[in-house]
């Protein structure tokens, strides 16, 4: 007889590192380092993982694991004078066993509640006091949940850009489509952040991109034409999505990404950029990301426009 295993599971990674197993009833799972609250895999029904993780990837402190979906808090890229996505995403985060209560009650059982706490060190880089709660749930049907609120427990404001900067993986990046960013403004990271237009029809990719499409809608579809699978994002509180693929050269450069695992991976990162959130005192700020992976009888035009709101 076989053993069922448990909906969530504490144990060790690579490297000795802790690790979460979220397991859903039908098949599906997701695993979550405490370096970084960082959700390295999330797999269908099949056992089919989701996301991208590098060949390369370090699983070792200061350096943030390359793939899967890590924290971009308190900055986003270089937008600031933080280091480059700011510092959430290589900390060792903790298991939050009292969390505030969610306004509905989840009835979900594989799901996980972290925190994060800036350290007497980071409080010396970036001298804020807040409680920054990320849960991560699996539902019934595979999906996965993120969900941030960050509460700003300082006696001044709190101002910091964000993103989910979630590595999808897909088979071929050339037969990748985006769907819900064509015609939107966006800032261009490879051309001094100039701010252009979108033109045209999905998005499809034949050379490096690093774009930051604004007030974007709250589903975007990924659609992968060789695996016949679609991704679709939800977001709420993130107004911006970032596209970004490395392609051949700036691949090589990087030493915990394969030369060619550009191929394997698109980032399509829901994020709070162009407008800086500001939290008063007391206030706490919530950001959530829903993915699902959708075999491709998914259609062009399928973007419900009744949920098309300007974030
Ligand atoms: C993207 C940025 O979000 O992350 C890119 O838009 C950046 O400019 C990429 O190169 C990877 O960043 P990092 O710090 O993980 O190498």
């Amino acid at each position: 007889m076989s053993v069922e295993k448990p909906p969530v599971e504490i144990c060790k990674g690579v490297n000795g590192l802790d690790k979460v197993v979220l397991r859903e009833v039908r098949g599906s799972s997701a695993e979550v380092y405490l370096y970084g609250g960082h959700v390295t895999s999330w797999r269908n029904d099949h056992g089919e993982e989701l996301l991208f993780l590098s060949t390369k990837a370090i699983f070792k402190p200061p350096k943030a694991i390359r793939g899967g979906i890590p924290i971009c808090f308190p900055q986003f890229g270089s937008h600031g004078n933080l280091d480059q996505h700011g510092f959430a995403r290589n900390r060792f985060w903790s298991i939050d066993t009292n969390p505030p209560p969610f306004p509905t009650v989840s009835t979900n059982k594989a799901l996980i509640d972290l925190i994060f706490k800036p350290s007497e060190e980071d409080l010396k880089t970036w001298p804020h006091s807040y409680e920054f709660r990320l849960r991560i749930t699996l539902g019934p049907g595979g999906d996965l949940m993120l969900t941030s609120r960050i509460r700003n427990i300082d006696a001044k404001p709190l101002s910091f850009t964000f993103a989910y900067h979630t590595y999808l993986s897909v088979s071929d990046i050339s037969e990748v489509r985006v769907e819900g960013l064509e015609t939107l403004d966006f800032l261009d990271n490879l051309k001094a952040k100039e701010r252009f237009t979108e033109q045209g029809d999905a998005i499809t990719f034949e050379s490096e991109v690093d774009k930051i499409y604004l007030a974007t809608p709250t589903k975007i579809a990924v659609i992968d034409h060789e695996k016949k699978r679609t991704f679709v994002l939800r977001k709420d509180g993130l107004p911006d999505a970032v596209v970004w693929n490395p392609w051949e050269k700036k691949a090589k450069s990087m030493a915990d990404f394969g030369d060619d695992d550009y191929k394997h991976m698109l980032c399509v990162e829901a994020a709070a950029v162009e407008k800086v959130i500001t939290l008063k005192p007391g206030e706490e700020w919530k950001g959530r990301l829903e993915l699902s992976a959708v075999p491709s009888s998914y259609r062009s035009g399928q973007l419900d426009p009744q949920r098309v709101l300007q974030g």
